[in-house]
């Protein structure tokens, strides 16, 4: 979500450093941004909707050592330039941005207006720098005020802050993240790693409950409750530049479906033991909730799938947002398995405090190593699929299921098997993704650009991927598209379907291939234009997409062309399907 960067040290190009490394955050998805420099004169600012990307000259930069830039993705209060952060306090002195929700702020702006402040957006952001403001009246230290305000916040945020009359960036945190950079000149507190990998790769992560003060020659980490100082260690991330660019693509998700050739290999490579022990656990488990966002939820959906048919295990899936009110069935015996690509998203952080809570244990199975889900899980499974930076969730999909995959196998003592049908698959990728196929498949798009609805059929675990198919498809190419149970279709959708309407069916050579298939021609008996996605041809298919027949591996391999077709879509109809719009990579707020 909001994108946060801030730099404090040596080099007098503050400004240029903090919005060069805020273009490092675009693919997050915002709105509007923000830039503050310290200047000589004062904290200069320049803020504006749209894209910073599309600001040609950075001249309005001024000399500095201290700056911070910000990219919003709006919450409370519309996308409008006073909404855009950096926000200020009256005397203009205190600048603050922020990334996640002050949930108390009605009460907060009320009583911060009967003392006389004026507030000139309509978010929550704003009562931050009027708050501290108050706070310097009793009490001159600025990083003092500012862990004072901090304590009367309610809600999940990562806030960093500067003053005019101060060479230090104070920044705090409790549940948006924020780390770190540690250069030779200087320091980078950002959201995201990759807004300063350029500068640096040694990192310290900023805990919940925490702040940190720096002038840039020397670091302090506190408790935000009690003041105490917190000792880190310095870590260093790996950044693969290659991987981090587009390369020969024009878009990072097309980059990234391609990758996909790789992608699954790498996160079958698991350490053995590791597995087999998360296997017990899950088998010894009096109650396994699986729990994601979006496109990880609906990798725990098919995991249902993958724990019944091949370990015949019951598990439960719950969206994360949801699982809230799953805690009556928790106990300390029970396991929670949270998937997530950022390991940021904050639904799924609240299922693992909700879980936590309850003491049963989490294991979690993320992209980004370093992430707070990762260092607060149990257990951590990393599905080393690389940066993924289009907003769409394409590899870190597939490598989410195929890690589910192998432990489902690993539960019945089969892991080998389960290695081997993966590995066959990725392989099968390998040869399917050839620029023949992904023309073939560009031919259909071009042929349904113009349709306004989309519906997919799936049964067995091709259903959560029909559910994932229309996320795909609704949030790069905004054409209306609805993932559904096959069977679900006569008990209303099919209503919908007229002479023409594009409908995809997402087939397996399996027990339930003749279900799916009967399906399909009752879409086509209404008109329905019928892409099937599959390893064998059948008559009701217009148009036919073959995949290989990977038998448990299915799902992994049908998602594959619709994610390729979601990308077509979206070029043609004129998008840019790495940023969508309203939408953001890493959904830091509730
Ligand atoms: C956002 C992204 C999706 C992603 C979801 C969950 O909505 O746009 O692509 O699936 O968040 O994110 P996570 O990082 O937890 O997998």
């Amino acid at each position: 979500m909001c994108g946060i960067i801030g730099y404090v040290g040596r080099r007098t190009n503050a400004g240029v450093l903090v919005v060069e490394g805020l273009k490092r955050l675009e693919y997050r998805g915002y709105d509007s941004w923000g830039v503050a420099c310290k200047t000589t004169d004062g904290i200069a600012i320049r803020k504006d909707i749209g894209k910073i990307s599309a600001v040609d000259s950075l001249d309005f930069l001024k000399q500095s050592s201290l700056a911070m830039a910000h990219t919003r993705w709006a919450t409370h209060g519309g996308v409008t330039q006073e909404n855009a952060h950096p926000h200020v306090s009256c005397d203009g002195k205190i600048v603050v941005v922020l990334n996640g929700i002050i949930e108390n702020y009605e009460a907060l702006r009320e009583e911060l207006k009967t003392k006389g402040h004026t507030f000139v957006s309509t978010t929550d952001t704003e009562v931050i720098p009027h708050l501290i403001e108050e706070e310097m009246k009793t009490e001159s230290d600025f990083a003092a005020a500012v862990r004072r305000a901090c304590l009367r916040f309610e809600g999940r945020y990562g806030i960093v802050a500067m003053h005019a009359d101060s060479p230090l960036l104070v920044a705090a945190r409790t549940g948006s993240p924020l780390i770190v950079g540690v250069a030779d000149d200087g320091y980078f507190i950002a959201s995201d790693t990759p807004a300063f990998q350029d500068s640096t790769t040694t990192v310290q992560y900023l805990d919940d409950g925490e702040m940190v003060v720096t002038d840039g020659g020397s670091i302090l980490f506190s408790d935000l409750q009690t003041g105490q100082e917190r000792l880190k260690r310095e870590i260093q991330i790996t950044v693969s530049t290659v991987e981090s660019q587009k390369g020969e693509y024009e878009h990072y998700m097309l980059k990234e479906i391609m990758e996909q050739k790789e992608s699954i290999a790498r996160a079958v490579n698991q350490d053995v033991d590791q597995i087999e022990t998360l296997a017990r656990a899950i088998l010894e488990a009096q109650g396994t909730f699986l729990v994601g966002c979006g496109t990880a939820a609906k990798a725990c959906m098919a995991a249902e799938y993958f724990f019944s048919v091949i370990a015949g295990h019951h598990v439960n899936f719950a969206p994360a947002s949801e699982f809230k009110l799953y805690h009556r069935f928790l106990k300390p015996q029970s396991l929670l398995i949270a998937v997530s690509q950022s390991g940021e998203t904050a639904d799924t952080l609240e299922a693992m405090k909700i879980a936590k809570g309850k003491g049963a244990k989490v294991l979690a199975i993320v992209n980004a190593a370093g992430s707070t889900i990762a260092r607060e899980a149990d257990f951590t499974l990393h599905i080393n699929a690389g940066p993924e930076r289009a907003v769409a969730s394409t590899k870190a999909l597939t490598g989410q299921m195929a890690v589910l995959l192998l432990i489902a196998y690993a539960m019945i003592g089969k892991l080998p098997k389960g290695r081997t049908r993966l590995l066959e698959t990725a392989a099968a990728i390998n040869d399917m993704l050839n620029p023949r196929y992904t023309e073939f498949i560009e031919g259909i798009a071009e042929h349904i650009q113009e349709s306004s609805d989309l519906y997919i059929i799936g049964k067995g675990w091709n259903y959560p991927m029909a559910l994932e198919s229309a996320i795909k498809i609704q949030e790069v190419s905004y054409v209306h598209a609805e993932g559904f149970a096959g069977g679900e279709l006569k008990h209303g959708p099919i209503a919908l379907i007229e002479k023409g309407t594009p409908c995809i069916a997402l087939v397996g050579n399996d027990e339930v291939r003749t279900d799916i298939i009967s399906n399909a021609i009752e879409l086509k008996a209404r008109g329905g234009f019928i892409i099937g996605i599959s390893p064998v041809r059948h008559e009701v298919f217009d148009e036919w997409i073959k995949v290989p027949d990977v038998d448990t591996a299915q799902a992994i391999v049908n998602i594959i062309p619709v994610q390729v077709l979601a990308y077509f879509l979206a070029v043609k109809r004129g998008k840019d399907p790495d940023m969508p719009r309203n939408l953001a990579k890493s959904v830091t707020v509730k």
